[in-house]
């Protein structure tokens, strides 16, 4: 059965990479991906000091850009915060909501839900992240962790939402460790968020990535996983070359 989801590799740049350090990554990843002919949607999430420099180095190619996180506010005294309209005038078109680096630091559920919306209704897309600790896994309660966290952040989407929005699910465990999930583990975790999703969006339609140490080496398998639309990559999206070599892998 062919599916009607596309692919969607995104790189968490995490706090690497001046705006410098973008324009020549830019440069080069839009060489390869130009070269390999790919079929993927690829996005790049730059810090916010660098989302102006990539916005502007990608524009014109197939590559999009989004930031790392938005505040939910239009404006005002949130030190350190920015909101929505701001990514947007960047040149940017979407943005992460809820990685669990942003929970870890306090961000709530409340929070992500009004963040997803915020962000939808500025006209950005939106890849929401969930996702279980080790503590979790190993007590057998990721898939209700799983469902509390997509319902509470879905708490404001609506249906027609649905082409903006992608879900990445990122075990906490896998993430920066080198201990990737299973096929089996992402394949199960990722049909059972789009199940949750799809009580309140198109489940056919909604894409849900994975992310947690995924490498070249292991990219293929994971997006080979039926409820696997594509990959949040961290670590490995820094280097163009093994960024491009995972977008290849999507194919
Ligand atoms: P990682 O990070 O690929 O370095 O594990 C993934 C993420 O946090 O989005």
């Amino acid at each position: 059965m062919s599916s009607p989801r596309r692919p969607l590799v995104a790189g968490n740049w995490k706090m690497n990479k001046t705006g410098p350090d973008a324009r020549a990554y830019c440069e080069r990843l839009v060489a390869l991906v130009a070269a390999d002919g790919v079929t993927a949607e690829v996005a790049i999430c730059p810090p916010f000091t660098a989302l102006e420099s990539v916005a502007f180095a990608l524009a014109g190619t197939p590559i999009l850009t989004a930031a790392q996180a938005v505040h939910e506010a239009e404006s005002g005294a949130h030190t350190g915060e920015v909101s929505a309209t701001m990514i947007a005038a960047t040149g940017a078109l979407g943005t992460l909501v809820g990685h669990s680096e942003r929970r870890a630091a306090g961000e709530t559920d409340a929070q992500v839900a009004a963040r997803v919306r915020a962000a939808l209704d500025h006209g950005l897309f939106v890849i929401m992240c969930v996702g279980e600790s080790l503590e979790l896994r190993d007590a057998n309660e990721t898939l209700g962790w799983l469902s509390s966290q997509v319902a509470a952040a879905l708490a404001h989407v609506q249906t027609d939402d649905v082409e903006r929005l992608a879900i990445a699910y990122e075990p906490i465990w896998a993430i920066g460790t080198g201990r990737t999930a299973t096929q089996e583990q992402a394949q199960e975790a990722c049909a059972h968020v789009r199940a949750e999703a799809s009580k309140v969006v198109d489940g056919a339609a909604v894409r849900i990535l994975y992310g947690g140490s995924v490498t070249p080496a292991n990219a293929a398998e994971l997006m080979a996983q039926p409820d696997v639309d594509g990959a949040l990559v961290g670590g490995a999206s820094l280097d163009p070359e093994s960024f491009a070599a995972i977008i290849r892998a999507t194919a």
